[in-house]
């Protein structure tokens, strides 16, 4: 990753960077110390003149949500570390959780500066043992400096961090659900509007929500200034970007990458291209919620927002978890392990996506079986069409969309299953592996 800028994994690398020391001796803590003298608005101006777009998976610009806080508000404000991340292919915040664990807390700090947040948590995906045990130990760490609790770094303002763990649940990376597992309830998205925890959040409360990348990015642009980060990128894909690349690649992995780098050079320069020399199929650029691209897409397209939704609709930058799939591989059993896992992790709240997403996997499962009948393919079509749209938060949509674009890219894939079973040529096939888990 020679030529592209290190922003965000600079550091991780580095043995000891994951204790106080480690972070310090590489001039951790002295963006804030410098932040803390500034005042609060300029610090979100910075970050508003950055173009810094949220690396949760929406993109929303992270300046513009934080002046939704109310001003003067006499109700305390939150910040949430949204570090749930369980997007399928997704791994990226864990690398910056485990390697630099205080990098995500100084942009904390940054960010509760920013809009007056006195209290912070992180909420870290449950599975994440380790990466938590790192979090939980710089916290404790910056509390013994008198980095985090009264008066920080000397100054009149004062913050509280805590860690809190998920429990397993998909749901709860998406922020009002989380917001909700974090106030004790079962983890359910919230009705809107209110579009945002910024008006109305964490116990009732303003709170802002950001995902632990773009939190950590913030030390940067503070340090370099908001104009700085803006050259770096194109026009609306501002800086840089990590991806977890997986799949069929010689060098899976994390990257960070400048926005705006061509999706094809990316695979073959940086990811070693496709493994055992043989054929891209596609790509899934931004994690399992979004449409696959084909390779002939993917040959035009750029790592940045614009361009990956420019060439589909329902295809997104997302969370940068980058899927990469050969020729060999049959798009049906692609599309039912992610059937399979919308399936399982609709939190039922909205009938459309809890019967909608057993529906299309139990129709996926029926074509890869051998088993598919005539029309199953616009029957797909038609459940995704009216599940999306249809449901509280973008669960819908993201059960839906990867969906609709493996039949409508791939339609070869599922016909030729589904000839083979009208013809009756499928004699016995051996379970998938869904199958069989679900049997024992
Ligand atoms: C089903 C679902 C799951 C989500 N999971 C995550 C997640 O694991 N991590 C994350 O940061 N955002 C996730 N999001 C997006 C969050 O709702 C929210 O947009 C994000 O945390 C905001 O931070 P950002 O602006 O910094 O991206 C998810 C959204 C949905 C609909």
């Amino acid at each position: 990753m020679g030529q592209h800028r290190q922003i965000l994994l600079k550091n991780v690398h580095c043995t000891d960077q994951h204790t106080i020391a480690g972070y310090e001796s590489r001039g951790g803590y002295s963006v804030i110390r410098k932040v803390l003298n500034m005042e609060p608005a300029k610090v979100t101006e910075e970050v508003i003149k950055s173009g810094l777009r949220g690396r949760g998976g929406a993109g929303f610009p992270t300046g513009k949500k934080w002046t939704f806080i109310p001003k003067g508000t006499d109700k305390p404000v939150y910040l949430v570390n949204n570090a749930d991340e369980s997007e399928p292919g997704t791994f990226k915040d864990r690398v910056l959780l485990e390697r630099d664990p205080h990098l995500c807390i100084e942009g904390m700090m940054i960010c509760a500066f920013a809009v007056g947040a006195r209290f912070a948590c992180i909420y870290i995906r449950g599975e994440y043992a380790y990466p938590y045990q790192r979090v939980r130990q710089a916290i404790r760490e910056c509390y013994a400096k008198d980095y985090l609790g009264k008066n920080i770094f000397g100054s009149n303002v004062s913050l509280d961090l805590v860690i809190h763990r998920g429990a397993g649940a998909y749901i709860c990376g998406e922020e009002t659900a989380l917001l909700e597992s974090l106030e004790g309830k079962k983890g359910q998205p919230r009705l809107k509007p209110p579009f945002f925890p910024a008006i109305r959040g964490l116990y009732d409360s303003p709170t802002v929500v950001n995902n632990t990348e773009t939190l950590a990015a913030l030390v940067w642009i503070l340090e370099n200034g908001g104009e700085a980060y803006a050259q770096i990128g194109t026009a609306k894909s501002t800086g840089t970007k990590l991806f977890s690349v997986s799949g069929h690649v010689n060098k899976p992995g994390v990257y960070e990458v400048e926005m705006g780098y061509p999706m094809m050079q990316f695979l073959e320069e940086e990811c070693g291209g496709i493994r055992e020399g043989r054929k891209l199929k596609g790509v899934m650029p931004g994690g399992s919620s979004f449409a696959i691209l084909t390779a002939e897409e993917v040959a035009k397209a750029t790592l940045d927002y614009e361009s990956i939704s420019g060439l589909d609709r329902t295809a997104h930058l997302g969370s940068g978890g980058f899927m990469v799939v050969d020729d060999h591989t049959d798009i049906v059993e692609v599309a039912l392990n992610f059937a399979h896992f919308y399936a399982h992790e609709s939190c039922g709240q909205c009938t459309p996506c809890r019967e909608g997403g057993h529906w299309v996997q139990k129709i996926i499962q029926r074509i890869a079986r051998g088993e598919g009948l005539a029309g199953d393919i616009e029957l797909i079509d038609s459940i995704c069409s009216q599940v999306q749209g249809h449901t509280i938060c973008a669960f819908g949509e993201a059960l839906s969309w990867p969906a609709q674009a493996f039949i409508r890219k791939f339609p070869a894939d599922f016909k030729a299953r589904i000839r083979e079973a009208m013809e009756g040529r499928v004699q016995h096939r051996v379970p998938l592996n869904y199958e069989f888990q679900a049997a024992h």
